[in-house]
This record gives C-alpha cells, sequence and structure tokens, in this order.
C-alpha cells in the first residue's frame, strides 16, 4: 500500500464528483434509467470547457448514492460533502457554477472553507430573520382559529 495524498494534494487536485449511473431492475428507481450518462457527460463537457477537468477536478462514474430517484441523478461532490438527486443534464452548469463559480475559479479553494462559507451565510440570514421578528418586521404567523 502507498499514501499517495501528497501526490494528489501536489497535483493541484481540489475536487471530486461522483456521478451515479447506476442500472437496476426498472422496477425500482435508479439514476442509469433517469438520465445518468447524459448527466456525467455534461458535468465531463463543463470542466473540460473551464480546463479543470481531471486536472484540479476529477470525476467518476459510481454506483448508488443513496440518493435513487426516478426523476434525475445523483451527484456527490468531495470533500465538500455536497450532495444532489435528481440532476438532470440541464441543472449541470448551475449546479457546478455554484460549486466552483461560473468560471470555475472556485476550484481553489477547499470544499471545508467553502462550506464554513455557507454556514456562515445560513447563521447570517437566520440572524437576520430572528432580528426582524423581534423588531416586527416580519408578517405575524398565520395562527390557525379554532371555529365553534
Ligand atoms: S441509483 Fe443512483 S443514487 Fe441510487
Amino acid at each position: 500500500m502507498q499514501d499517495r495524498t501528497d501526490d494528489v494534494h501536489a497535483n493541484g487536485f481540489t475536487d471530486h464528483v461522483l456521478v451515479c449511473t447506476t442500472e437496476r431492475d426498472p422496477e425500482y428507481a435508479c439514476c442509469g434509467n433517469a438520465g445518468g450518462e447524459a448527466v456525467l457527460e455534461a458535468v465531463k463537457t463543463w470542466l473540460r470547457d473551464r480546463d479543470v477537468f481531471w486536472s484540479r477536478i476529477h470525476v467518476a462514474e459510481t454506483s448508488c448514492l443513496g440518493l435513487c430517484s426516478e426523476d434525475g441523478t445523483a451527484i456527490a461532490i468531495h470533500p465538500r460533502s455536497r450532495w444532489y438527486s435528481d440532476v438532470t443534464p440541464t441543472d449541470v452548469p448551475e449546479l457546478l457554477a455554484a460549486e466552483f463559480g461560473e468560471d470555475a475559479s472556485g476550484v481553489s479553494r477547499s470544499g471545508i472553507e467553502r462550506n464554513e462559507e455557507r454556514k456562515e451565510e445560513k447563521e447570517e440570514e437566520s440572524g437576520k430573520e430572528e432580528k426582524e421578528k423581534k423588531e416586527g418586521k416580519q408578517e405575524p404567523a398565520i395562527e390557525a382559529v379554532a371555529e365553534e
């Protein structure tokens, strides 16, 4: 066994996009029957167009990710620990731009760093909502009125 972690990092690898293409008995939903191959090709094309395919971002066709659907394919992006289901080929540009930036310039940021940013954004958003609630700026929640 060889630990190749340093080699991979030294080569500039940042992320791994896993696309499920599992096919199984059509009785059960699976990505292979929901456009998995087309989604995989759309992912590769988007990354190739930005010159990061297999240089910064590796792509792997994978088996079931546990997010099976009849409506699209499952994708996981690591080490960001991002998970998507129901992805169609037309969703791919938006999905990858959200993760890596429109021009894929976001690949240099680690997934952990990006997740921290997301967490801060969510906390900031929920803090704003709390503040607005306290100040009475939000519409009051509709309360159920029992009719007798
Ligand atoms: S078959 Fe793709 S996530 Fe299960």
